[in-house]
């Protein structure tokens, strides 16, 4: 029996080798990204999210806007087009996690960031409807009754710095203060108006 013909005969040799050389494709691909500044540098002008725009970004999170609108724009004409510059990695090096999403429901937000006057997306938020007759987009009025208490603002805060996010002890210090009493549709248009600012939005 020949030798190729002895490891396509045994499935456990096929797996090892199938592992084999998938390693060594993933390792080749990966392992140069570490290693690269502009992937790992933020670019210039990147800031860390204020308290106020990260306790925004957890709303976010919780309310699922990631599984309708990605903040991903792929270097096509077509994209660019209608969102502005493509997404580039030091805009994403302070995200945690990343919050790229992988389906579009919804238009991608990766610039949105200053398309809208913050009352537009307050009504909007309240209910799609008042502004865009046609939306499928839930609404979420309950955002503009649930205020922050910044019980864990700073302990969030905390963990961003952790994670090599360069936040300073001023900004700990003024996070309670900088979010008790916001509402989360405050918050939340925080969040929304700063993302994809710090590349200039050539639309
Ligand atoms: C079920 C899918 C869905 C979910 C969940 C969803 N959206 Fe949307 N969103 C849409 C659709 C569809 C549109 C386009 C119509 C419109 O503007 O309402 C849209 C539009 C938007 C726009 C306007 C974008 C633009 O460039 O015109 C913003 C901002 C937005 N959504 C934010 C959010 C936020 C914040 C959340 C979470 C609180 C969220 N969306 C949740 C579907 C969704």
């Amino acid at each position: 029996m020949k030798r190729h013909e002895r490891v396509e005969k045994n499935v456990g040799l096929l797996a090892l080798f199938m592992v084999i050389a998938v390693s060594i494709g993933g390792l080749v691909q990966i392992v140069p990204l570490f290693f690269q500044d502009v992937v790992n540098d933020p670019v210039e002008g990147l800031k860390p999210y204020t308290a106020l725009q990260l306790e925004g970004r957890d709303v976010y999170i919780r309310e699922g806007c990631v599984q309708c609108h990605s903040q991903m724009i792929r270097p096509f004409r077509a994209e660019t087009e209608r969102y502005g510059h493509y997404s580039v990695a030091g805009e994403s090096v302070y995200e945690h996690p990343f919050l790229w999403g992988s389906k579009r429901t919804g238009p991608d937000l990766a610039r949105v960031g200053g398309r809208y006057s913050d009352d537009w997306h307050r009504a909007h938020l309240y209910n799609p409807r008042n502004v865009v007759p046609e939306s499928i987009m839930p609404a979420y009025p309950w955002l503009v009754q649930n205020t922050l208490d910044g019980k864990d603002t700073v302990t969030k805060i905390k963990a961003m710095r952790w994670l090599g996010v360069p936040y300073t002890d001023e900004d700990i210090e003024g996070a309670v203060a900088a979010v008790k009493g916001k509402t989360e549709m405050e918050a939340l248009i925080a969040y929304l108006q700063v993302l994809g600012t710090s590349i200039k939005n050539k639309r």
